[in-house]
């Protein structure tokens, strides 16, 4: 495999050298302590911290615990410090999903919109420690949301707004939240996306469930007609004539918690991941700094969702604790054609940019000329993230988007990490395409057999994590035995990420995707359990297993394979009954690629289902199924087998 070394225009007025990332990391690993103490001092503490790492991964007594005594308020790192030195620098550039759409939103006027929100949430009750729900399209408000919850201590709950009303209601009581936050509408490749509609029936939902949710506020996006219930909903733009925009930030314990963000596990119904204030804040700027080798003045474009970890630490807190310009991108990579990325590249003169493999496949499908009518002469570094980048997809980023001159960062990290754990550094580490390279400062990546025994060397195994770093998740929301069970029982003492990893021979790591049921759908997450949970609450549906398929632009696709209820008579038309049906019960993002109905699953004498033997059928593998000798029925496999979708 090419390796590509560091070009001397990355090494040029980059922060870190490569013997500055190899001093770096071995103090690092050798010293924690005294590594965190010096950069934990990079954000602003109201009362310093005199420890600062208390972290045990030990069985039954998992505990995470950075800067405990420190007191901070991540709302006045990202905006208050800032307002002296730029209070008139351009914090957020939003552009809207109408190319004509577009503002900057200075330092001095992010502060005050989000004094006002903040202001406005206290107003109706809101209080430290109180959950808020943010079901919020990518518009600035978004993060004038996530950082008035920040300024007085509520805890937000982003949730995605392609997520349904039923994942929505769930999460909502999940979190105890009595309030939320959405907008009329949200705008989309020129289509119209109904929150308010979905999010009023959440509020039913998630009532049903009993969670009573009395103050929506509502951003209005788009002027659409939308129904108001008294009492409870309240414009925002009223809200905010109302109140002062001036807010004192509330002091927070460093281990006080920041915010909860719902992500899919291998089983059962998504979890509440627990991020905190100190250490996630250290983290997410320490990472966004020097992944991205930032520097004054540039202009920063992460093309995520605030409705995902990414949109958290690299659109909103990473960039704004460091006082960079963050854009805000509310559409989408193929409107009003594929050139639009890059156009909003040169319009915005972008020097940073950093997006998911799936974007990058289609739009190298729709060919090289819509790249090539632009410029980007301004762009610098690239970014990657979300699931591997096939060597391919990542050879026409540094070849066709950024010509050779820009570094490409493949980070790899997750919902848990809080940041980024794995990546290249521009200007200290040499390329190789589809690596994510080496550990960032204080991570320390091991890879193990399915035994747990360590592995050393060039090899490929399960990847863990063996010691903590300060943007890890504390918690599950309310179920502290979960997070234990989940991350750290498998392979007792480790952090394990449910990713399978290789290591080569120059040990650079080589993410090689999920080794438990979750699968990764155009970079998001999804367990197999809950599309299986959707499937069989359709009433037609008796069993439903559901596996993931190699697709060539969403990485992965979603294999369904459902038991009708006897008398059931299978037909297009009911596969099409069913793929909306998971839409209306997750949300569009879980939509089954291919629906394969199956008489039979093939199981073990004691019933349970053999995913092994489903995913090959499903990759189109027959001929590497194993052992099938354990199975009940074998000849349940032949049928399967038979009537593969699309057999290639
Ligand atoms: O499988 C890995 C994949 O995405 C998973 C985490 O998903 P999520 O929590 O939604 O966070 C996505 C954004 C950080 C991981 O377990 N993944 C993420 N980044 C990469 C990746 N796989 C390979 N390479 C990456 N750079």
């Amino acid at each position: 495999m090419t390796t590509i070394p560091v070009k001397d225009a990355w090494k040029q007025g980059a922060l870190l050298s490569e013997a500055d990332y190899a001093a770096w990391y071995r103090r690092s690993v050798e010293d924690p302590e005294g590594f965190w103490g010096e950069h934990g001092k990079r954000v602003d503490w109201i009362t310093p911290f005199t420890k600062v790492k208390n972290t045990s991964f030990a069985p039954g007594n998992v505990s995470i615990k950075w800067f405990e005594d420190g007191v901070l308020n991540v709302s006045a790192n990202c905006l208050d410090r800032h307002l002296e030195s730029r209070g008139e620098q351009t914090a957020i550039l939003f552009e809207g999903d109408d190319p004509a759409d577009s503002r900057a939103i200075s330092y001095r006027e992010l502060h005050g919109e989000v004094c006002r929100m903040a202001n406005v949430l206290k107003a109706h009750g809101v209080q430290k420690g109180d959950r808020v729900t943010i079901y919020l399209p990518m518009i600035p408000e978004a993060a004038y949301a996530m950082l008035a919850c920040a300024r007085i201590g509520a805890v937000h709950s982003v949730v995605f707004g392609g997520f349904s009303p039923d994942a929505l209601g769930g999460r909502l009581a999940g979190a105890g939240s009595s309030v939320l936050i959405t907008a009329d509408e949200g705008r989309r490749g020129g289509k119209s996306v109904p929150l308010k509609k979905n999010a009023d029936r959440a509020v039913e939902i998630a009532a049903k469930a009993g969670q009573v949710v009395s103050t929506v506020l509502v951003v209005q996006r788009t002027g659409g007609d939308v129904a108001v219930t008294p009492g409870r909903d309240i414009w925002w733009h009223e809200a905010r004539e109302t109140v002062e925009a001036s807010c004192e930030p509330e002091p927070m314990g460093a281990e006080d918690p920041l915010f909860i963000l719902y992500t899919s596990g291998s089983t059962g119904q998504p979890k509440g991941v627990l991020h905190t204030s100190g250490g996630y804040l250290v983290y997410a700027a320490m990472t966004h700094q020097y992944v991205f080798d930032l520097r004054e003045g540039e202009v920063y474009w992460c093309t995520a969702d605030v409705g995902w970890v990414t949109g958290h630490s690299y659109i909103v807190y990473g960039p704004l604790a460091n006082g960079a310009t963050t854009l805000m991108f509310e559409g989408v990579p193929n409107y009003p054609d594929a050139s639009r990325f890059w156009q909003v590249i040169d319009k915005h003169q972008v020097n940073i940019f950093y997006t998911a493999p799936t974007a990058i496949r289609a739009l190298m499908g729709a060919g090289d000329a819509f790249v090539e009518k632009t410029s980007r002469k301004s762009l610098r570094v690239l970014g990657s993230v979300g699931e591997p980048i096939n060597p391919e997809a990542w050879n026409w980023y540094y070849k066709i988007v950024g010509e050779e001159r820009c570094p490409i960062v493949d980070t790899w990290w997750q919902t848990e990490t809080g940041g980024i754990l794995i990546t290249p550094l521009p200007g200290a580490i040499a390329l190789k395409p589809g690596s994510a390279t080496r550990p960032f400062f204080g991570v320390k990546p091991e890879l193990v057999d399915s035994e747990g025994g360590v592995l050393e060397g060039a090899v490929s195994g399960n990847l863990c994590i063996t010691d903590s770093w300060p943007g890890q998740m504390r918690t599950v929301y309310g179920d502290h035995e979960r997070f234990e069970q989940t991350y750290f029982s498998t392979y007792p003492g480790k952090y394990f990420t449910g990713d399978g990893a290789r290591r080569d021979e120059d040990g650079y790591w080589w993410i090689t995707g999920r080794v438990d049921d979750v699968i990764n759908v155009s970079g998001h997450r999804m367990g197999t359990a809950e599309v299986e949970s959707a499937l069989v609450s359709h009433p037609k549906v008796s069993e439903a297993a559901v596996v993931g398929y190699p697709h060539d632009i969403k990485g992965q696709g979603i294999y369904c394979y459902v038991t009708l209820m006897t008398g059931e008579e299978p037909s297009e038309a009911l596969k099409k009954e069913l793929v909306a049906h998971v839409r209306n019960e997750i949300g569009p993002i879980a939509s089954p690629d291919q629906i394969q109905f199956s008489p039979g699953l093939p199981k073990t004498r004691s019933g349970k289902i053999m995913r092994r033997i489903l995913r090959k059928i499903a990759e189109n593998d027959f001929g590497a199924l194993g052992d099938t000798s354990t199975l009940a029925d074998p000849a349940v496999v032949d049928d399967l087998i038979e009537h593969r979708q699309n057999k290639e």
